[in-house]
C-alpha cells in the first residue's frame, strides 16, 4: 500500500482475440474507441458499469464472508476498482489471499504493516472511495459504528469515510431481532447509512428466519442501482424496493428442446439440455423480474421462486403458450430449440416393425419467434437464438431482420464448449444497428448474466 488513492483506474479489458486481431487491453471504453473498433471489424463487450468506481470494501468476521469474495469478483468483473479491509475476526474465515488476488490490491486490517513499520492511512483510504460497502456487517461491527468505538482499521476508516456507505448485515436471527441490534441499524439508517436488507432462510445456526448476508448479486444490483440513480453516480439512493432493475418487469423465456410424437413412445427431438435458458431465467429473476419459463423437454428446473415454470413439451403447446402470454410481456427472450419440422400423422399405438423401410411425412411446426416478432408492439424488446454451424454471421444477421427481433444471440457449434449439453457456452450478440458484442467461453450463467445485462443496457427505460 503506498498511500496514493488517486491512482489513475484501471482500464477496462477487452477480449483479446477478436477476428484473429489483438484488441487493445488497456483502451478506454468511450464512443470513439467503440466506433474505431467497429469500423475495423472488432468485435467489442458493452462498457462495464462500474468503470471508473472506487468501491472500498470492509469485511467482517462472520461465516458470511466467503461470499464477500464473490462480491469483490462481481465488483472487478464489471469494472470497478476494489480495494478490502478486514476486521481481525473476518480473517479467521478468509484469508487476506484471496481478497487481495481478487482485488489485485493489498489488503488492509490492520493500523500498520507489521514487518515495514508503515502507517496505513485510512483517512485516506475513506477519501479515495466513491462507496464504501461493509458486507458482511455483523452484530458488533455494527453495534461499533453507531457508537463510534473505533478499535479496527475498517471502523476507523468508515468514520474517515465520506463516500456513501451501504452496510449488508449477517448475523443469526435472534441477533437480528435483538432490540439493541435493531436500534444501532436504524441510527446508522438515520446518519444517511444504506441499509441492504438482509436475506431470509436457514442460517449458519442451523435456525431459519431473517439474518442472513443478501445474495452478492443483490448487493451488487442495490450499488449498481444506487450509481445509476444519481448524478455522476454519487447523489441519490434509490428507494429500497428498486434495488433490481427488472423490477415489476415480466420477462417470457422458452427453453429447452421440444419432441414431437411419432407414437406413444417415440419422438423426433434435438440435444438441447435447457440449460442455457433455465440459466437466463435466473438471471433474469435475480433482477428482479416475473419470470414465466415455457420449457420443453428436460429434467431440470429453475430455483428462483419469482420463475414460473409452464411446460410444454411440443412446438405447439409452446407456441400457444408465448403466444397467450407475450401481450402481458415486456421482454421476451426465446432460446428454445423448437423442433421445426413434426409428424404429419401422430400413431395412437405404437409403431409395429412391419416393411423395410419405413417414411414419416413430416411438416412444419409454427414459428414462435417469427410470430412473436409480427405480434410486437412499441416498447416491447424481442431476442432470439441462433445455433449456426456455417456462415454464423451472415445467418444471425438474416435472422435478427427476418424475424423483427431487437437482439440475437448467436453460437456457434464449431467453437469448442459451446451449444447443445456443454455447461459453458461462447456467444456473439448483435443488435438492430449490427453492433457486435463478443463474450469469451463462460459457464452458462455467466452468458446469462451478460445477455440480461446488455438487454437491459439496450432498453433506455430501464436505466433508472
Ligand atoms: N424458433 C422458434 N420457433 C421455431 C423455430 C425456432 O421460436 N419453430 C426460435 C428459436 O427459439 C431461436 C430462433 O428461433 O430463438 C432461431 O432458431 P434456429 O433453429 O436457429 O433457426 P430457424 O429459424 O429454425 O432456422 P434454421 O433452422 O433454418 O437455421
Amino acid at each position: 500500500m503506498n498511500g496514493n488513492y488517486s491512482e489513475p483506474i484501471r482500464n477496462t479489458t477487452y477480449p483479446s482475440e477478436v477476428n484473429g486481431n489483438c484488441a487493445a487491453d488497456t483502451a478506454p471504453m468511450d464512443s470513439d474507441f467503440t466506433a474505431q473498433a467497429q469500423a475495423v471489424g472488432l468485435a467489442i463487450e458493452p462498457p462495464k458499469f462500474f468503470a471508473g468506481k472506487k468501491i472500498l470494501l470492509g469485511v467482517c468476521g462472520s461465516i458470511a464472508a466467503y461470499k464477500a469474495a464473490l462480491i469483490v469478483r462481481l465488483l472487478v468483473r464489471n469494472g470497478a476498482e476494489v480495494r478490502v479491509i478486514m476486521t481481525a475476526s473476518a480473517k479467521d474465515f478468509v484469508t487476506p489471499l484471496t481478497f487481495s488476488t481478487l482485488s489485485r490490491h493489498e489488503v488492509i486490517s490492520d493500523f500498520y504493516a507489521s514487518k515495514e513499520g508503515l502507517w496505513h492511512n485510512h483517512v485516506e483510504l475513506g477519501l479515495w472511495a466513491d462507496a464504501f460497502l461493509i458486507a458482511p456487517a455483523t452484530a458488533s461491527t455494527i453495534a461499533k459504528i453507531a457508537n463510534g468505538i473505533s478499535d479496527s482499521v475498517l471502523i476507523a476508516t468508515y468514520l474517515s469515510a465520506r463516500c456513501p456507505v451501504f452496510f449488508a448485515p449477517a448475523m443469526d436471527l435472534d441477533m437480528w431481532k435483538h432490540p439493541a441490534t435493531q436500534r444501532n441499524i436504524q441510527f446508522l439508517q438515520q446518519i444517511g447509512n444504506h441499509l441492504i436488507p438482509v436475506g431470509n432462510g436457514e442460517l449458519a445456526s442451523g435456525l431459519v428466519g431473517n439474518g442472513r448476508l443478501a445474495e452478492p448479486e443483490d448487493i451488487v444490483a442495490y450499488l449498481q442501482q444506487y450509481f445509476a440513480a444519481g448524478k455522476n453516480g454519487l447523489a441519490v439512493a434509490p428507494p429500497v424496493e428498486i434495488i433490481q432493475p427488472l423490477h415489476n418487469k415480466t420477462v417470457l423465456i422458452t427453453a429447452g428442446p421440444t419432441y414431437e410424437p411419432i407414437d406413444p413412445v417415440r419422438f423426433i427431438g434435438n440435444r438441447s439440455s435447457g440449460k442455457m435458458g433455465i440459466a437466463i431465467a435466473e438471471a433474469a429473476a435475480q433482477m428482479g423480474a416475473k419470470v414465466f419459463l415455457l420449457l420443453g423437454e428436460t429434467n431440470l428446473r429453475p430455483t428462483n421462486p419469482n420463475i414460473e415454470v409452464i411446460l410444454t413439451p411440443t412446438a405447439e403447446s409452446m407456441y400457444q403458450q408465448a403466444i397467450l402470454r407475450f401481450p402481458q410481456t415486456n421482454i421476451a427472450i426465446l432460446s428454445a430449440a423448437v423442433a421445426d419440422y413434426k409428424p404429419t400423422h401422430q400413431y395412437t399405438e405404437k409403431l409395429k416393425k412391419k416393411d423395410e423401410q419405413l417414411s414419416i411425412t413430416l411438416e412444419k411446426t409454427q414459428d414462435i419467434l417469427a410470430t412473436l416478432g409480427k405480434q410486437k408492439r412499441d416498447g416491447q424488446y424481442l431476442v432470439g437464438f441462433a445455433l449456426e454451424t456455417e456462415h454464423e454471421e451472415k445467418h444471425a444477421l438474416q435472422k435478427l431482420e427476418k424475424k423483427n427481433l431487437d437482439l440475437i444471440v448467436l453460437n456457434s457449434l464449431r467453437d469448442a464448449g459451446s451449444g447443445f449439453q456443454h455447461d459453458t457456452n461462447k456467444v456473439t450478440v448483435f443488435d438492430r444497428q449490427k453492433n457486435k458484442y463478443a463474450f469469451s467461453l463462460k459457464s452458462k450463467q455467466e452468458v446469462a448474466t451478460d445477455i440480461i445485462q446488455l438487454i437491459i443496457q439496450k432498453i433506455p427505460s430501464l436505466i433508472v
